[in-house]
């Protein structure tokens, strides 16, 4: 391992509690969280005693500074966003502020601190959609909706800290992740769980959007090739190649859980919707020999399993949202 003490903000969120997971025994980690909707530190239960643990906004430049002084880091991952496409259409005020200018104040940290790598996690989402062809790591940025502009600004901020500064990251672009522990207001939870109930499943419009699905356990262990043996300044695709149409999606959870598709509704399409998501994996295959191991038939099931084991947590974080609503 080049690093030992690693900061991971967003650690109690769905890809951030999965690197936990993953990586606990490997570093010594101190997770950085604000538990919003979206954060639940129940998902990091199977590691507990094994991470220390901040309740602590990224945007909070006095407290993370606290942090870094005390966890003196070598790494930092930086997983922790507002992360909800539809969210951000509602209200675009709280990805600018968490996406923007909390990677804005984890920088300066990082930088006044000398962090030895600062992993940036962004998105597929910064380049748009594409009709045919994939995105390499050089395609242009077009992105459309204020999640994926906040994002692209997270982005590029990195990268200008590169530059300007010497500041030694590197960033991962990956696509559409599903798996355990997803909060249930993403396309994949949420057609599982209506369907258990028997409730009508929404698709936007035709359900023809295409987006390529990547197992969240692959996901996470690309994130540890990047900051492991990513080169300082570069930026790698994470995607797995399975590209599905939302309808074919949905069709298949569906039959996983031996529902009728007559459950599907088709519902006005989202503002702006992207079309189709691609990625060119070239560059990490070849420099970090990382490619995704997980079959998408055999991801979806183990995550309908998952799913239909934990309605007890689905139902909880879902409760906890409403009444709180913390994500406003
Ligand atoms: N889920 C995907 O399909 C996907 C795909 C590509 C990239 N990404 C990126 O991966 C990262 C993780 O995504 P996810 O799906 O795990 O998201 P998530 O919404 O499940 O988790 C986000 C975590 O960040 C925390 N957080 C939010 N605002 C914070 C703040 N101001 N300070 C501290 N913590 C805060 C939340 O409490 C939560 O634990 C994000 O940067 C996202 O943009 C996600």
């Amino acid at each position: 391992m080049r690093y030992r003490k690693l900061i991971v903000t967003g650690g109690a969120g769905f890809i951030g509690s999965e690197f936990v997971r993953q990586n606990a025994s490997k570093y010594k980690i101190a997770v950085v969280d604000k538990i919003t909707y979206a954060g639940d530190i129940k998902r990091l239960a199977e590691v507990a005693g094994k991470y220390s643990f901040y309740k602590t906004d990224i945007c909070d430049a006095r407290k993370i500074e606290a942090v870094f002084k005390k966890e003196k880091p070598d790494a930092v991952a930086h997983f922790a966003a507002e992360s909800h496409v539809d969210r951000s259409i509602d209200d675009a005020s709280v990805f600018m502020t968490t996406n923007v200018i909390g990677t804005q104040v984890l920088l300066d940290a990082a930088k006044k601190h000398k962090v030895k790598r600062f992993l940036h996690v962004s998105t597929d989402e910064v380049y748009g959609d594409i009709i045919k062809g994939t995105f390499s790591e050089n395609s242009p940025f077009s992105p459309n909706s204020p999640y994926a502009v906040s994002k692209a600004a997270a982005d590029m901020l990195v990268s200008a800290y590169h530059r300007t500064y010497g500041l030694p990251v590197v960033i991962m672009r990956a696509s559409n992740n599903y798996g355990p522990w997803q909060f249930p207001e993403k396309l994949i939870p949420v057609i599982i769980m209506n369907a258990l109930k028997n409730k009508r499943v929404p698709v936007y419009a035709k359900g023809l959007n295409v987006r390529e699905w990547l197992y969240v356990a692959d996901c996470a262990k690309a994130v540890s090739a990047i900051l492991e043996k990513g080169e300082d300044g570069q930026a790698y695709n994470v995607g797995s190649g399975m590209e599905k149409k939302n309808i074919d999606v949905v069709r298949g959870i569906l039959y996983a859980l031996g529902k009728p598709d007559r459950l599907i509704e088709f519902v006005k399409d989202r503002p702006g919707h992207d079309i189709r998501y691609a990625l060119s994996v070239a560059k990490i295959r070849q420099k970090l020999r990382w490619k995704a191991g997980t079959a998408f038939a055999e991801g979806l099931k183990k995550t309908v399993d998952w799913y239909v084991k934990n309605t007890k947590w689905t139902s909880r974080v879902l409760a906890e949202e409403k009444k709180t609503g913390r994500s406003k």
